[in-house]
């Protein structure tokens, strides 16, 4: 058995070296004792009353876990508290109002700070104009805004209110919009006129007029006046501007709604790239506490950091790590519009040094991008503020991994690969940065008091080393609660695959394939829907990818099976180079004795196919569905999902000329 990463095994070539904590992290980290995953051990569930007691409560939960009814588990019962209070008004009781809260870049170049106060003042201004509009508690409000701070002040207002929000990515289509409005039959809505895209005005309120005329409930619109002049827009019935509510609502304050810890504080439609969109429900109590705690002890913030994850709200990386978790701990987060690369490609570096952030969090695409632009762009700043550096959302593979830890932290700062899910709501697996050594290519171990499986199609656990399904037996704080969609679908999305009712074993189902170390260390190796049967044998698509990544030139991979009478299936490779290279055949080769060397003769593509850039979704996720279509010279569905659906022509041109 091959292992991808190499320590300890068959490739040190691609191996990322392990890497210890620097001692100048460890000294001031906020969670630095190693015995941390014995204690959670030793006192589970109990444990995560530590997660509990960074929130300030009304009234005190009975029970830390209540799993009578598993898998719908109850954590932290009967305990009340709001989301909002959480987030801001204990601050000004502590006597931080001045603190700056949010810092936000625009587009445009425009910045804006909001202490804590002001955002106080703002959230409650909104939470009585959503009262007045007919909002009362549990009535879901839809909010459809780009990166502008009104996008989190509206997530803060509706907290206040009990009214849980359902956050839809700007940049989905209105047919997005409609189907999940009414799958959470929700009448309210916040949006804008439109947005600044690359400098041109972008209208986001005709996405919106189109919606309107396919749903069947009334709905009440909000808007905000993002543009201005730039697009001008004209309000119908039932719409009104934000400015004028808050206007109208100036200087109001709104008691903020005890909520029974198990209150839905927030619905989240997960990524349509597979199958239907499920709305995914998150907890008050149980939610917020598991977000505090990792954005404290993984993330390792402090009240008096700068900190910033360069994600968007529109997701749950930005609900959990831009707003909920470090305003829950008080601290100042950076919040930015736009893209890395407008107007120019150290926009984010420029960002950091301006504003002298300590933590940055950010996506492997982004570091990813970031290495094929160059290392000149950050080299022009000074990053020296920097103290830890994180990632989310996909595996990172060694060579940007060590990109980024070398690159954009000076090899000073620990990086956290953070495994987790809109479904798992915060962090589970992760190194914490202060006690565990990194091994770049592998995200961590499970979080304490996080049992994480890797098992095969019986459910037993695998040898370290071999491939299996990732599995979390024992539930957690932030775990979704159902889907919105219902029970049913929850039991059997991720609880039927490996548990046993019967005998009262819940084991969580991922839906990732993984790989588990001697140490416990987790290689996610990608979506199970992402493995592909090759003679008999299983790969994994995203493996192959980070063989090819790891060559030098290689921007991106993405890798597909095409149907084969001989081999079941065949490899088949789309890959984008850094800009100048263009000897493309002697990158095939490295691709290929790479691919070799990495896993093995089975592995090697049938295929590799050069194009500027993969087909993206608008949150930034490859489409290997729609690659797959292609090498199959299967018909295309829609690609209107995609951020760059004209490259979908020029790919299949690429192939047809070979
Ligand atoms: C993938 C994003 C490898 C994984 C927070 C998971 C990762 C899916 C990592 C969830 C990581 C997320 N390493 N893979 N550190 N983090 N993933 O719901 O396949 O948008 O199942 O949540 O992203 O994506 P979601």
């Amino acid at each position: 058995m091959v292992d991808r990463n190499g320590w300890g095994r068959d490739h040190p070539v691609l191996t990322g070296s392990p890497r210890s904590p620097p001692s100048s992290f460890v000294e001031q980290a906020n969670v630095s004792e190693p015995g941390i995953y014995e204690e959670f051990e030793t006192e589970w569930p109990d444990c995560w009353e530590r997660a509990a007691e960074l929130l300030s409560w009304d009234e005190e939960y009975d029970t830390v876990l209540e799993d009578g009814n598993a898998p719908f588990y109850e954590w932290f019962a009967s305990g009340r508290l709001n989301a909002s209070y959480n987030c801001l008004d204990r601050h000004l009781e502590a006597g931080r109002k001045n603190h700056a809260a949010i810092r936000w870049e625009g587009k445009q170049g425009e910045r804006r700070t909001y202490t804590y106060r002001d955002l106080y003042v703002e959230v409650n201004e909104f939470a009585a104009a959503l009262r007045d509009l007919g909002v009362e508690e549990d009535d879901v409000v839809t909010i459809y805004l780009p990166m502008i701070p009104e996008l989190p002040i509206a997530m803060l207002a509706c907290a206040r209110i009990g009214a849980p929000h359902s956050v839809v990515f700007a940049g989905l289509s209105a047919d997005a919009l409609v189907a999940r409005m009414d799958a959470a039959d929700s009448e309210y809505l916040l949006t804008c006129d439109g947005y600044y895209r690359r400098g041109d005005a972008f209208n986001q309120k005709s996405k919106v007029d189109n919606a309107q005329l396919k749903l069947e409930q009334d709905v009440q619109t909000v808007v905000v006046d993002r543009l201005g002049e730039d697009l001008p827009h004209v309000l119908g019935d039932e719409e009104y501007d934000y400015h004028d509510l808050r206007e109208e609502f100036s200087g109001e304050t709104v008691e903020p709604v005890s909520r029974d810890a198990e209150d839905m504080l927030f619905l989240m439609y997960t990524s349509g790239t597979t199958g239907e969109p499920k709305g995914v429900v998150h907890s008050t109590g149980g939610y917020l506490a598991h977000v505090a705690w990792t954005s404290y002890a993984v993330l390792d913030v402090k009240p008096e950091d700068t900190y910033w994850c360069a994600a968007d709200i529109g997701w749950i990386t930005g609900h959990s790590y831009i707003v909920y978790g470090p305003l829950a701990l008080g601290t100042t987060t950076m919040m930015y519009e736009g893209t890395p690369d407008y107007p120019d490609r150290d926009r984010l570096w420029e960002i950091v040094d301006r504003n002298a952030v300590d933590v940055f969090y950010t996506a492997p695409t982004a570091i990813r991008a970031f290495m094929k632009w160059g290392e000149e762009f950050p080299a022009e700043h000074d990053l020296s503020s920097l103290r830890l550096l994180g990632s989310v959302g996909e595996p990172i593979s060694p060579r940007p991994w060590n990109w980024y830890y070398e690159h954009i932290g000076n090899e000073e700062c620990p990086v956290v690969d953070t495994w987790w899910q809109t479904e798992t709501g915060a962090v589970t697996i992760s190194t914490l940065p202060a006690i565990d050594d990194m091994k770049p290519g592998a995200a961590g171990p499970g979080l304490p008091g996080i049992d994480v499986r890797v098992v095969d199609g019986a459910g037993e656990s695998v040898d370290p080393g071999d491939t299996g399904y990732l599995t979390i037996t024992r539930p957690w704080p932030g775990i979704a609660r159902t889907l919105y969609d219902g029970d049913d679908r929850f039991r059997a999305e991720y609880w039927e695959r490996f548990s046993d009712p019967a005998a009262d074993e819940w084991h969580y189902f991922s839906g990732d394939a993984a790989r588990i170390d001697e140490d416990g260390y987790v290689t996610v190796l990608g979506r199970v829907d992402d493995v592909i049967n090759v003679s008999g044998r299983r790969l994994s698509t995203m493996e192959i990818e980070s063989a090819i990544t790891d060559v030098a030139g290689v921007a991106e991979a993405a890798v597909v099976g095409r149907s084969s009478e001989t081999n079941g299936t065949d490899v088949y490779a789309y890959v984008s180079t850094e800009g100048g290279y263009d000897d493309e055949t002697a990158v095939r080769e490295a691709i290929v004795d790479n691919i070799e060397a990495a896993i093995g003769p089975i592995a090697r593509p049938e295929a590799v196919v050069f194009t500027p850039e993969l087909p993206k979704t608008r949150s930034g996720k490859i489409m290997r569905r729609l690659l797959e279509d292609v090498a199959n010279g299967e018909e295309l569905g829609d690609t209107s999902a995609l951020r760059n659906p004209e490259i979908v022509g020029e790919i299949q041109a690429e192939i047809d000329d070979e």
